[in-house]
């Protein structure tokens, strides 16, 4: 590829004719070279059973390729057409109460289904046969957003296929006895055909079969991106994508990130929300991270409001150009809108479009050709396309755990990806920036790894995670890890498994501060814990969680104050090995969290990126990209080449403002 991509989901089959010709100009206008098409194409493809119709699309494909835009092109079975739905009724989605979903949206199937699974195929494969070697192909779309409205279903073909792969799991009944501890509630199983998918139940259902059934459905979900991927590659040696969702709970990403050739995103950051910034920040990284540091694409944003939250924020001028640029200073080579043209019909007619309902001589329209021709542009830009990201600092992320500690029955409420996120914000505010990694991954390149709440750990991961400390690294573990091993049998003795031994601490009991409902009976809201220590830069604190940490061999950094835990340890620092294990027993507020990870990460030799309020860093090869999300021109006195003007650094930056900073 010479260039970035820059494009979005085109769906000409909403459209007569005289106004593709028209798109294609456009999109010449707005420098778009790619468009991912035919997404849910499937009932025009197939308008009947074994009636294909491709007149339409080949000229679409051909014009496209005329006006020198490339095609990603979608196998079309995101949406089933609705002669399929009721000729095999039993295809369509039941959910845990029973309901079925019926035609009428879109992704109405059971994605452990034959019949859909069967149809499915029929279709890719003559859409492979038909395009494999079009000129305009440069991209596979496999599906859209797998999971994204069905992620679970527990029809009876579900529950088939659920027992198989328990089957496959476990090898024998007893085996899956023990694991899930049947023994509790008079849950005992004769055998596999007794088992269902945890379909809606009197009360608390069994966990461990509850977490047998999140990873069932991820992986259901992926065997049926790996059908269709089959069936591309018998013919096709094109690369083949299919769209994440950023932290997506139903899909274990580090599994499908290995099936992909190139990993790509949809993300649509609230506007309206002043933390969206960071967050997507965090998204843009787990990408980078999935692919393992390879370039990915942004597959899908909003070029300004979306259609279905309770209100849909516009985008602020300059703000989906600076979004954009996170993306490529975060290792994005190509970014892509939902949608080319906004609809004038359908559920997702209020959605913004790249050509919105008011035309080109809009805002939007205007903020499209400007993103376009920066990134089209010979010089400039490119000095960032295909360059790495370099991260020193990696934080654990981990489905299982998060899938686990959402249960209810557990020790308080916790929503996991809130947990990474304020470990997220704290390296940030230090100046650093992260690759998400797994436990048993390759931590060597980190100076620091960081553990937030990995609540149900193997063995295997426990022993990574030492051997990373005892081989010299910064290990950080926050609360709540190492509660639960892979069947979520409670680690006893202490909790945190072989992490006694690294942190030289035990967790004796767990003391979490009164859940707000109840303390708004009181005070108003929950109680804050105190927390002290030059470590937390000094008096400090936290929320959320608090627990009896018992020390064995560790130093303690910093304790609680007042309260049922005062003077009980709330960090704790062992050294292993060649380095230190340090342990945070509870939720440190950003205050405390941020001038901990100073002191960690300065220990630990971590580069630090220049710090202005409001502005994003980030270094992407050699270009400093600074992003101005606050809404007031700030002072910047990096000195260098402004890549996107030539000039000099201007020595500020505009409210959305961007800057590529060439150094020196
Ligand atoms: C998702 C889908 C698109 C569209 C957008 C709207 O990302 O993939 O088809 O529905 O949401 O935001």
């Amino acid at each position: 590829m010479s260039g970035f991509w820059y494009g979005g989901d085109y769906n000409p089959e909403q459209w007569p004719a005289e106004v593709w010709r028209e798109d294609v100009q456009l999109m010449n206008r707005a420098g778009v070279n790619l468009a991912s098409v035919g997404i849910f194409s499937w009932a025009r493809i197939e308008p009947r059973e074994g009636e294909f119709d491709f007149d339409w699309l080949d000229e679409v494909l051909d014009l496209l390729h005329a006006g020198g835009v490339s095609v990603d092109l979608a196998t079309a079975t995101a949406s089933p057409p609705p002669w399929l739905a009721l000729k095999h009724p039993e295809m369509l989605p039941v959910t845990a109460e029973g309901v079925t979903l019926w035609s009428g949206s879109r992704q109405a199937y059971c994605p452990s289904s034959p019949v859909y699974r069967r149809y499915a195929a029929r279709l890719v494969t003559a859409i492979v046969e038909r395009y494999a070697d079009h000129p305009a192909l440069v991209l596979w779309h496999v599906n859209n957003e797998y999971g994204c409205h069905v992620s679970h279903c527990y029809c009876d073909a579900s529950a088939a296929a659920f027992r198989s792969w328990l089957e496959e799991k476990y090898g024998t009944i007893e085996r899956l006895n023990e694991a899930w501890g049947t023994a509790f509630w008079s849950q005992h199983y004769a055998g596999f055909d007794e088992i269902l998918p945890p379909r809606s139940a009197p009360t608390f259902k069994n966990p461990t079969q509850v977490l047998d059934f999140d990873r069932f459905s991820s992986d259901e979900l992926l065997a049926c991106f790996r059908a269709e991927a089959e069936i591309i590659r018998s013919r096709s040696s094109i690369p083949i994508t299919t769209n994440f969702m950023g932290f997506f709970k139903a899909a274990d990403y580090w599994a499908w990130a290995q099936e992909v050739d190139i990993v790509s995103d949809d993300s649509y950051p609230d506007p309206a929300d002043p933390l969206s910034p960071a967050y997507a920040a965090m998204q843009r990284d787990l990408m980078r991270s999935l692919g393992g540091g390879k370039p990915w694409l942004l597959m899908e944003q909003s070029p300004g409001a979306v259609n279905w939250r309770e209100r849909n924020a516009a985008k602020l001028p300059g703000q989906m150009r600076a979004w954009s640029y996170q993306c490529v200073a975060r290792g994005a080579d190509g970014i892509l809108f939902f949608q080319w043209r906004q609809a004038v019909a359908g559920a997702e007619k209020f959605h913004a479009g790249m050509v919105p309902h008011g035309g080109t001589d809009t805002r939007i329209f205007r903020e499209v050709e400007q993103l376009g021709a920066e990134l089209r542009a010979p010089s400039g830009t490119d000095a960032l396309l295909g360059q790495p990201v370099t991260a020193q600092v990696g934080i654990v992320f981990d489905w299982d755990s998060w899938w686990a500690i959402e249960q209810p029955a557990s020790p308080t409420k916790v929503q996991y990806v809130h947990e990474v996120f304020s470990w997220y914000l704290g390296a940030a505010a230090a100046g650093v920036t992260v690759d998400f990694v797994q436990a048993t991954g390759d931590l060597t390149p980190y100076r620091t790894v960081i553990v937030p709440s990995l609540f149900v750990a193997s063995d295997e991961q426990l022993a990574a995670l030492d051997a990373y400390a005892a081989g010299g690294g910064a290990l950080v573990v926050g609360h709540l890890t190492g509660i639960l091993d892979k069947d979520l049998h409670a680690r006893t003795g202490g909790y945190l498994g072989a992490l006694r031994e690294t942190l030289g601490v035990r967790v004796e009991e767990f003391a979490p501060p009164a859940a707000p409902d109840l303390a708004a009976v009181g005070a108003g809201r929950a109680p804050a814990l105190h927390v002290r220590g030059d470590v937390v830069g000094g008096d400090g604190t936290a929320s959320e969680w608090g627990e009896y940490v018992v020390v064995d061999s560790a130093e303690v950094e910093a304790t609680f104050v007042g309260g049922a835990l005062d003077g009980h340890p709330a960090v704790t620092r062992h050294a292993r090995g060649s380095g230190e294990a340090w342990y945070v027993a509870t939720r440190l507020d950003q205050v405390p969290l941020t001038a901990f990870l100073d002191r960690v990460l300065t220990a630990a030799g971590v580069d630090r990126l220049p710090q202005v309020p409001g502005v994003e860093f980030v270094r992407r090869g050699d270009v400093l990209v600074a992003i101005n999300h606050s809404d007031e021109t700030v002072v910047l006195d990096q000195q260098g080449t402004d890549l996107l003007t030539g000039e000099p650094t201007a020595g500020r930056l505009e409210a959305q403002g961007v800057a590529l900073i060439a150094e020196g």
